[in-house]
């Protein structure tokens, strides 16, 4: 398993629309299992394929704590089905805008279909950070980032504050 390097806030990968994925095979399962890795090292509990700059409709999750035996999870072309009308505000945050953390508020339940790591069709009702999180890992998957979700103003601080900073890494 490897490491992969992050894509970082503002690079415009972040904002391509993933394509969907044909075929589950062994090629796949490895960028799963690398994409499980990455988000451990990091550490995170979600990571979307376009986070590593690959733009697949694929992503992992895994939300158990620390000292806790690993829950991986491995969404494949996930879809939301269904949303509920209440809403839950979580405290969001995103391997690609490192420390930076803003309220945002979603639908408190989806239903989400997808393909397991093995290829067959699931449906999970979620809840909680769950919810959130499969939510926050399928907008990535549509070139979307949580802070679109924020005021205008705030968002465009953060993205100033990242070029700035992307901007003195060339130099
Ligand atoms: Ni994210």
């Amino acid at each position: 398993m490897t490491i992969k390097p992050l894509i970082i806030l503002p690079d415009p990968v972040l904002r391509q629309v993933s394509k969907p994925i044909e075929r589950v095979d062994a090629d796949l399962q490895r960028l799963t299992d690398d994409m499980l890795e990455t988000m451990y090292d990091a550490p995170g509990i979600g990571l979307a394929a376009i986070q590593v700059g690959v733009p697949r409709r694929m992503l992992v999750i895994d939300l158990s704590k620390e000292g806790e035996e690993k829950q991986p999870l491995v969404f494949i072309n996930p879809e939301i089905v269904g949303s509920s009308d209440d809403r839950s505000v979580y405290e969001e945050g995103c391997l690609s805008i490192p420390d930076y953390y803003a309220e945002v508020e979603r639908p408190a339940k989806v239903t989400v279909k997808y393909l397991d790591r093995e290829g067959k069709e699931q449906s999970v009702e979620a809840d909680g950070l769950l919810a959130t999180c499969l939510q926050h890992e399928i907008d990535h998957l549509n070139g979307v980032l949580f802070i679109d979700h924020i005021s205008r103003l705030k968002r465009e601080m953060v993205i100033k504050k990242f070029t700035k900073a992307a901007k003195s890494k060339v130099l």
